[in-house]
């Protein structure tokens, strides 16, 4: 099975959000990845609001052609929002206020209480649960235990890995947490960090199933789009210079 892309739009929304405006709109970008392929779309609701609003929660919801996955942390608002829009799954992630991007898996064992009554929720509202942890067998354990649909393994130590040597270490440990996650009867992810050189890796290793990719996708879109974006601004203003000439 081919792993589907689960494209995380959320700095389509930083953007926008640095203007506090309406472009680019996430909407727009949602489809324009799904012509370019997109299996699911991923967003990333966080307390602060800071890029994704519940605007685009509920705008994407009803456009969206493709499965709608939300990343969010277990708080009782985020709940509220869930059981308002349904998203086909929900992946838990842990959040920090002041962190630049999601740090760490979620603690599963730590957690285990607040986890399982969230998933539960998700549950009876027939959302599908996936749960952001550490390539770790323990966290894999664990949620298979509570009752999880799927894990995301956390590929960002495999990302930043500073030597060849260190990225195979933790090659192997997602691949370890992967038999173990298929092994327990979940559904395997992977996410953070991945880029156009260091996906293949991931993406080869047997079982996977879905792998959720932003930064990398959207500093490539605006590079890739650069040169048509400045053309068209480029022929609007030769335009109106010609037309100040004309009668
Ligand atoms: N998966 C999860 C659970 C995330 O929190 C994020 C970041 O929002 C991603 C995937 C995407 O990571 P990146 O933007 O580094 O591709």
């Amino acid at each position: 099975m081919v792993p589907r892309l689960g494209v995380n739009v959320d700095h389509v929304a930083t953007i926008r959000q640095a203007r506090r405006g309406s472009e680019p709109d996430p909407v727009a970008a949602v489809v324009l990845a799904e012509l370019g392929g997109a299996d699911l779309i991923t967003i990333h609701l966080r307390e602060d609001r800071r890029h994704i609003q519940d605007r685009d929660l509920r705008v994407l919801r009803e456009t969206a052609r493709t499965p709608l996955n939300l990343e969010a942390a277990i708080t009782g608002e985020i709940l509220d929002r869930i059981r308002e829009h349904r998203p086909d799954q929900v992946t838990f992630v842990p959040e920090k206020r002041e962190e630049l991007t999601t740090e760490g898996g979620l603690d599963i064992v730590r957690h285990s209480q607040a986890v399982k009554a969230a998933i539960d929720f998700c549950h009876t509202l027939g959302v599908s649960v996936s749960l952001f942890i550490d390539p770790d067998e323990r966290q894999v354990e664990e949620s298979a235990r509570l009752g999880a649909d799927a894990v995301e393994l956390h590929t960002g130590r495999y990302a930043d890995a500073p030597t060849r040597q260190a990225r195979m270490h933790e090659l192997t440990a997602l691949k370890r947490a992967s038999t173990e996650t298929v092994a327990r009867g979940m559904h395997l992810h992977c996410g953070h960090g991945l880029n156009y050189a260091n996906v293949t890796d991931v993406a080869a290793i047997p079982h996977m199933e879905e792998l959720n990719i932003g930064h990398s996708i959207i500093s490539r879109a605006v590079l890739v789009g650069m040169k048509e974006a400045v053309a068209e601004m480029k022929s609007l203003i030769v335009a109106a210079h010609a037309a100040r000439h004309l009668p």
